[in-house]
């Protein structure tokens, strides 16, 4: 088989990249080792910057987020028992818009059938081959068959456990990471939610966070040790605590109900350098891992989308090699700049097992400051909204 772009991995990045491409009538075929359901059963978070909303309709896969999204002008910041709203449309004239990770993936997915892109589910073995070569392949295997797809490009959009960024890991790559000494435990029910925004709050007894995915779907988190395990959780465990570390007027408010998924995730952050090894192009979790206390992961998958089609573009186009040139140091500036507004919001809303009881004052001072200082709210607005392309 030949295609001008081979995409490994079936997430929002290889969905979103193969759709812009296939809009501007360059071929692609996307690979991925497991199958659609298995893609649609992963529970992951749910916020979309402005420039993420715009990506998906330029995909022409934007009409249900359109729809069904839920357009959220500001958040709370909950600490030392009270809870403070940052107005993110005032202060950036943009808001925030909150819709799944999983319907967005279905609607690229649907999308994608729809205007007969190519997707190879349940491809074994995939490994990009030659991409320092004029004549790049992938092989991957299938119904006992190892079958080839020469290609111009590799786009590496297979997550942060796949093969594309093992397989440059003894060319000078450079990995930078984090490891934070908790998890977040996260749980989803059909309740309405406690708010109509989010709610992130900080309290001694850890962090905790009030989400949601629509007006009778609701998602919880609670910052909990790693040794926990979610079976350990009963339902009424998770109530009784988040209870605890959210504000009083908040707690007596909230519905509970039985949980749909729980589950525990590490908090790690990570960053790759480059992000091109020749024609292979490493995009989304592929190069880089946030903490979900920015809801960074998405939008960030977003916009190295954004870098590498337009390098794309240019390529077949016009002839360019000017924005495939640039694709690795225009995603990194705006990866590091999501990379510390990631760190700098855990650092904030977390107990730290060293910090003590001065950490949670100067915590506590901090976000005092952040709420009544208008250039510090707009600097978090700024941040959250998602920084300019
Ligand atoms: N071969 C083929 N496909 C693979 C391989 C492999 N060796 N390894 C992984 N994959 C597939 C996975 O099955 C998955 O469907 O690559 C896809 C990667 O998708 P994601 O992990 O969702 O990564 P990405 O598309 O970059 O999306 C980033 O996901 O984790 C969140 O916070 C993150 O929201 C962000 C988004
Ligand atoms: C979520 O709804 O899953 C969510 C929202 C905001 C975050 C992280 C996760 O910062």
């Amino acid at each position: 088989m030949r295609t001008q772009v081979a995409i490994i991995g079936s997430g929002p990045s290889g969905l979103l990249l193969g759709q812009l491409l296939s809009n501007a009538g360059i071929d692609n075929v996307i690979l991925d080792r497991v199958g659609r359901e298995y893609i649609l059963g992963r529970i992951r978070a749910g916020v979309l910057e402005a420039g993420t909303v715009q990506l998906l309709q330029q995909a022409g896969a934007g009409a249900r987020m359109q729809a069904e999204g839920l357009v959220h002008d500001g958040i709370d910041l909950a600490f030392a028992g009270r809870h403070h709203r940052i107005d993110l449309k005032s202060l950036t004239g943009s808001p925030v818009t909150v819709y799944g990770q999983t319907e967005l993936t279905r609607d690229l997915m649907d999308h994608r059938e729809a205007t007969g892109g190519r997707t190879i589910y349940d491809a074994s073995d995939a490994t990009p081959h030659d991409f320092d070569t004029a004549r790049p392949f992938v092989t991957y295997d299938k119904d006992g068959t190892t079958h080839r797809i020469e290609c111009d490009f590799i786009a590496g959009c297979d997550g942060f456990h796949g093969i594309c960024r093992a397989t440059v890991q003894d060319r000078g790559i450079r990995n930078f990471e984090k490891i934070y000494p908790f998890g977040w435990l996260g749980i989803l029910a059909d309740i309405p939610p406690v708010h109509h925004e989010l709610i992130y709050a900080n309290s001694e007894r850890g962090f905790a966070l009030c989400s949601q995915r629509s007006r009778t779907r609701s998602r919880y988190y609670l910052q909990v040790p790693l040794t926990d395990t979610a079976e350990a959780w009963s339902d009424a465990a998770f109530w009784d605590e988040l209870r605890r570390r959210i504000p009083a007027d908040v707690a007596e408010r909230l519905v509970t109900g039985p949980s749909i998924e729980k589950s525990i995730a590490p908090l790690r952050s990570f960053v790759a350098e480059p992000l091109r090894f020749g024609s292979l192009f490493l995009v989304g979790d592929a190069g880089h891992i946030v903490p979900p206390t920015g809801a960074k992961g998405l939008n960030l998958a977003a916009s190295d989308v954004h870098y590498l089609f337009e390098g794309l573009q240019g390529f077949y186009g016009e002839k360019s090699e000017a924005g495939i040139d640039a694709y690795s140091g225009r995603a990194l500036a705006r990866i590091w700049k999501a990379s510390r507004f990631s760190w700098s919001m855990t650092t904030l809303l977390h107990k730290f097992p060293d910090s003590g009881a001065f950490g949670q004052k100067i915590q506590e001072a901090e976000l005092d400051y952040l709420v009544h200082s208008t250039a510090a709210s707009a600097a978090l607005a700024e941040n959250y909204v998602g920084l300019p392309y």
